[in-house]
């Protein structure tokens, strides 16, 4: 297979922002479509990034993204349901609708983005509907070369999982956490990418589904100690009992920004952890959390103490 251009869906978030630079470094062509310009404009500092407006729900601008590429990266998703968007529609219609455009436009390759636990039979709507887009991907008929990565929570610089611990623990000295035992083996975002732009082209990952996590696996409540340790900040982690879990998982859910729905709490019942080894096949080791998370956060909270400086400095 050979590769000079493919196409993001989803390419305007967290993850697909670091395949974007990835596969420009690699001198790739990268066409994002994304249904906002906004939220797009990142990467318009990339040189070979050209970016498409339009929804790719709607199967003719679908068609039109993937013309004349090689490659189709699907990473749409959302953490939650809401007016006009259903975990089924975006996770698992969408990709029967990607399969059948690249079916169509002759797009050789598609990597699709699942999630660790997606099955049938898991315990939130989130992971059944990742489980239905992976379906739609390996059942398909003349499907193009797939390859499918269902990673565990991903971190870096822009995530919304170890930033919105900080936020907490910013604010408060005391916090009670729901699935505090829930246990999770992180992975960075950068490795992530490294993964999906290591697949563009080789044939040996087709056909093929990745487990991707981090080296070391934690507990929620860790996870929140860790963060709370790397900002100088002690804090009273105080794990919820299932049933008030679900309390403030339904309280929380109604409130805007749903820090946590109840589905997250299910999804939470069970481990987000790998049982084997990282796949030898990207040639890689993936990094450790402490090893990258003290800088973001760090520099986080420096930029906020010269914020107070200037503050007290009336400027
Ligand atoms: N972050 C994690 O920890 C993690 C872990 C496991 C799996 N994943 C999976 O990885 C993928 C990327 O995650 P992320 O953290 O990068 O998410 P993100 O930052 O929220 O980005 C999601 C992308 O999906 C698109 N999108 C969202 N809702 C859509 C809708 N209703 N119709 C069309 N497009 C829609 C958005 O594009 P627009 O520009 O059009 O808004 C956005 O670019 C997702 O499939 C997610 O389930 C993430």
């Amino acid at each position: 297979m050979d590769i000079g251009a493919i196409c993001i869906l989803g390419g305007s978030g967290f993850v697909g922002r670091s395949i974007a630079d990835q596969a420009c470094a690699r001198g790739l062509r990268v066409r994002v479509l994304s249904r906002s310009r906004t939220r797009t404009r990142p990467l318009t500092v990339l040189p070979t990034v050209e970016i498409m407006v339009g929804d790719p729900r709607d199967e003719a601008t679908l068609g039109r993204a993937l013309e004349g590429m090689d490659a189709a990266v699907n990473l749409v998703g959302i953490l939650h349901e809401g007016a006009g968007r259903s975990f089924s529609a975006v996770h698992a219609e969408l990709a029967r609708k990607v399969v059948r455009a690249c079916q169509a436009s002759g797009v050789g390759q598609l990597l699709h983005m699942s999630a660790l636990g997606a099955a049938e039979d898991a315990p939130s709507a989130y992971l059944r509907s990742k489980a239905g887009g992976e379906a739609a991907v390996r059942e398909a008929v003349d499907a193009p070369h797939w390859t499918i990565f269902r990673p565990s929570v991903v971190f870096g610089q822009d995530d919304r999982f170890l930033n919105l611990f900080a936020t907490l623990v910013r604010l408060f000295s005391v916090i009670p956490l729901g699935a505090a035992h829930a246990r999770f083996r992180p992975i960075w975002v950068e490795d992530v990418a490294r993964c999906f732009v290591r697949a563009l082209g080789d044939a040996r990952v087709s056909g093929r589904s990745y487990d991707l996590c981090g080296p070391r696996a934690y507990s929620l409540g860790e996870l929140v100690e860790f963060v709370a340790r790397t900002l100088g900040r002690r804090r009273w982690i105080v794990p919820l009992p299932d049933a008030l879990a679900r309390m403030q998982a339904a309280v929380l859910e109604h409130l805007p920004g749903q820090l946590m729905t109840r589905d997250n709490l299910r999804s939470m019942s069970v481990d987000n952890v790998c049982t084997g080894a990282f796949p030898e096949v990207f040639g890689f080791a993936p990094a450790a959390l402490e090893a990258v998370v003290p800088e973001y956060l760090a520099d986080v909270s420096a930029r906020a103490r010269y914020a107070r400086f200037r503050d007290h400095a009336g400027r």
